[in-house]
């Protein structure tokens, strides 16, 4: 209880719809405050509020929680947040034994009077409390310019250093082909626009952070903002144009990567559990390596004969799925070689066990080198044994199975001709050729014990006999 009974009393404006209230509170400030309560108005709604508060002197604004017909948040917008002197509260008297005071926190019952009396003594010295505020609007409006002046120089600090930091990383391999360019002007423009986004975020949450924490013994609250209607417009509208401007400049580069030349060399690109086929049907050509002339433009057909693969070389920055489900699906890409030298291209989507070691080699050459290369694949060998390795290597069979006894996710050649072969099902097979000529054909009948059955079945429909026939010949050899 209050000891001091010689306080003036304190005016205050009411806003309920109930009758009710009014008495709660009567009671409550006079039993348990002890203090003297002018009721200088009561009003049901907001505008009356308004009014009243324009004509007369009021200390507090007493706003009844518990009615509904009242818009709480509009009430504490328009007197919390609008500039108000006023102290406006809310309070809950449904429960008489647990009353309820919400000063932007709840406060039971128990604390009224240690707020009450916080709330008295700040309002006791009017004439000080004022001088005091005009002294801290004067201050505040300078130190937050300073504030602003050393935050938006560590903004521009660290922009500087994030980029200057990605220069000393490279984050790019080297650009091997025509498309990498306007890719690489996007990318670097977008690195700036995001390394100054960072630094202007983190900045100012470390900033604050820092300087505006809570000192010690500092019990006050902080000042109530509802919002900022400039502020907001303002953060609206510049990414909008930024968005907007990025997505011209993105679609104007895109245009140019699929920019299109008639004379372009075709390529079919298969991707298969796991590895990679490249047919020129130009020149008849099958291999299991993409050779590329600089500086002329090819033309990828690309399709995936079991699961959706990805075509990914970094240095030519493009990428593109493979989709299975036949001519509907295949998907084209357009490649212009720059750069001389040898690339990986590899497999950007996880498609199975060996996912990872989907890579074949990319090599870009001069068109001198690039004719040579072709006419010694055209040229057919007259040797079986040579055919044999030929092929095995052109239709990615060696990325299963190995030539030097090595364990790949398929048996090993090496010696395999003629050995006794433990199948899942239990029986023992001679790998004789018509086992060999199955197991190509239809990989599934016959599985090798310890095997997964893996074996793509569209390989044995591509092959003809000749050249399993080849194929036999050169395993034949493997001992
Ligand atoms: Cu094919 Cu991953």
């Amino acid at each position: 209880m209050f000891r001091n009974f010689s306080r003036p009393t304190v005016h205050v404006l009411i806003a309920s719809n109930h009758g009710l209230f009014r008495h709660g509170l009567m009671s409550l400030f006079k039993k348990k405050l002890g203090v003297k309560v002018d009721v200088v108005a009561e009003v049901t709604n907001l505008d009356s509020a308004i009014e009243a508060l324009e004509k007369r002197d009021v200390d507090l604004v007493i706003v009844d929680y518990d009615d509904e017909q009242l818009n709480r948040e509009d009430i504490l917008a328009r007197f919390v947040s609008g500039g108000s002197q006023k102290k406006v509260i809310l309070v809950s008297l449904s429960n008489p034994e647990s009353a309820m005071l919400y000063d932007r926190r709840e406060l039971p019952l128990s604390q009224f009077e240690a707020w009450f009396e916080a709330w008295r003594t700040s309002e006791d010295k009017p004439s000080k409390a004022f001088a005091q505020q005009e002294g801290h609007k004067i201050r505040t409006r300078s130190s937050r310019m300073k504030h602003f002046v050393v935050a938006g120089l560590l903004v521009i600090v660290l922009t500087v250093l994030l980029i200057l930091g990605a220069g000393q990383v490279r984050l790019l391999p080297v650009a091997a082909s025509a498309q990498a360019e306007p890719i690489d002007q996007l990318f670097r423009l977008m690195f700036f626009a995001i390394a100054f986004l960072f630094s202007l975020i983190v900045v100012f949450i470390l900033y604050s952070i820092v300087v505006f924490r809570r000192r010690k013994g500092d019990e006050s609250d902080a000042r109530h903002v509802e919002g900022n209607t400039t502020l907001e417009v303002t953060w609206t509208a510049i990414p909008l144009v930024i968005v907007l401007g990025l997505s011209f400049l993105g679609a104007r580069s895109l245009a140019e990567v699929e920019r299109p030349d008639p004379k372009a060399l075709e390529v079919n690109v298969i991707g298969l559990q796991w590895t990679w086929r490249f047919e020129y049907p130009r020149y008849g050509i099958v291999s299991n390596e993409l050779v590329l002339p600089a500086n002329k433009q090819a033309i990828l057909y690309l399709s995936s004969t079991d699961v959706i693969h990805s075509f990914w070389v970094p240095e030519f920055r493009v990428k593109q799925d493979l989709l299975p489900g036949g001519e509907e699906y295949v998907r084209t890409l357009r490649i212009t070689p720059t750069e001389i030298g040898s690339y990986k291209v590899r497999c950007a989507e996880l498609c199975g066990i060996r996912h990872a070691y989907m890579e074949s080699p990319v090599l870009v050459v001069s068109q001198a080198d690039f004719d040579v290369w072709v006419a010694q694949q055209t040229g057919e060998s007259t040797d079986p044994v040579e055919r044999g390795r030929k092929w095995s290597n052109q239709y990615g069979c060696l990325s299963c199975h190995s030539l030097d006894g090595s364990q790949l996710v398929g048996p090993t050649w090496l010696g395999l001709f003629g050995s006794e072969v433990k199948l899942a099902d239990g029986r023992t097979v001679i790998a004789d050729e018509a086992y060999i000529i199955e197991s190509i054909r239809n990989p599934g009948a016959a599985i090798v014990e310890g095997y997964p059955n893996i074996m793509p079945a569209s390989l044995g429909q591509e092959l003809s006999d000749e050249r399993i026939q080849d194929i036999i010949a050169f395993i034949k050899t493997l001992r």
